[in-house]
């Protein structure tokens, strides 16, 4: 553990050796099922991406759940104590929190957690300009790992955890359960989570989002070989490989891959991999769920649901679940 004092907010550095996310990747590679990790999309440029995949007219989900926010955050701070203690899985940008913190006055404590270290710096000094009277500790650190943040003493009730834009759906779902468990043990009892579930809809809707017109989705989808070759010495060619994203039915989720367009071999670090045309590498499960499977899945995870909001189309939710 860290903490950095050069930049204009101090923070804590949690972030994992580049060897176990090598690890990962080659795991993921020889795997018969090819996958790559989805953090792995966000370095600086794949962060910048996905900034403007969530400015595209196809991908409702950012700004249907801002819209949605923006009308229940006077409902949501009645359900909060006094003084909250902000907790922010996977921050990016923090754009949603501002609407958060403008019109929520009773929180004091706001805790970015971002596993893109320039990205979450910027976006906590600019949350500091705007909040100045707010304490912000950014911590630096893959969130779908445990993390420690050493607050034992404060009371459960007082922690409120935002993890917004349906990330939760980047998890299987036994995945799903086992993450909520750990915020669940980090929140104690009576703790808070306000989380965003995308919703189940027509796929006239969910196939756009992810292969939009401008091609936003596919140079995010590709960034990734972009972010390994240079982050562990590969030789990924990007232009060897097409974005693909379908919906599986079955699972209800967008599924999204790489797919070989030539016959190749990618070395990286000391193993190499063939591809013939057409293999693919899965880089993403994004799930949509009802109301009531987001329900009993919060359940198993020892969550109520004590509100669940959704937009007039229904294409979004926006629920707060108290910890039992
Ligand atoms: C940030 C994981 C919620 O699944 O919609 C957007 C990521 N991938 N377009 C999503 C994403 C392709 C996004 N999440």
């Amino acid at each position: 553990m860290e903490v950095t004092t050069e930049r204009a907010v101090l923070y804590l550095d949690l972030t994992p050796d580049v060897d176990d996310s090598l690890t990962e990747v080659i795991t993921g590679l020889s795997s018969d099922f090819q996958v790559l990790p989805s953090k792995l999309f966000y370095d600086k440029a794949g962060s910048i991406l996905f900034d403007q995949i969530t400015k595209l007219d196809e991908y409702y989900p950012t700004r249907t759940e801002r819209m949605l926010l923006e009308s229940i955050v006077g409902e949501i701070k009645e359900e909060l104590p006094d003084d909250v203690i902000l907790v922010e899985y996977g921050s990016g940008s923090s754009e949603k929190t501002h609407d958060l913190l403008r019109k929520i006055d009773s929180i004091s404590t706001y805790i970015p957690i971002d596993i893109s270290r320039e990205h979450l710096l910027k976006a906590a000094e600019r949350i500091k300009m705007d909040f100045p009277s707010l304490t912000v500790l950014p911590v630096c650190a893959d969130y779908s790992a445990r993390i420690d943040l050493g607050l034992e003493d404060v009371a459960s009730e007082q922690f409120a955890v935002f993890f917004p834009g349906s990330t939760i759906g980047n998890f299987e779902r036994t995945d799903a359960i086992n993450f909520l468990v750990r915020i669940r043990e980090m929140l104690g009892r009576g703790g808070h989570l306000m989380i965003g579930v995308d919703l189940k809809k027509s796929l006239d809707i969910l196939l756009p989002a992810y292969n939009d017109s401008l091609g936003v989705t596919a140079a995010f989808n590709l960034n990734i070989l972009a972010h390994i070759n240079r982050r562990f010495d590969s030789n990924f060619i990007l232009d060897h490989f097409s974005h693909e994203a379908t919906y599986n039915e079955i699972d209800g989720r967008i599924e999204m891959y790489l797919v070989a367009d030539v016959d190749m071999v990618v070395d990286v670090g000391d193993c190499s991999f063939s591809f013939r045309s057409g293999d693919k590498i899965c880089t993403e499960y994004s799930h949509k769920y009802t109301l009531k499977e987001f329900e009993v899945l919060a359940d198993q995870a020892g969550f109520d649901v004590t509100r669940a909001w959704t937009d007039e189309a229904n294409l979004f939710s926006f629920q707060l679940l108290v910890a039992r």
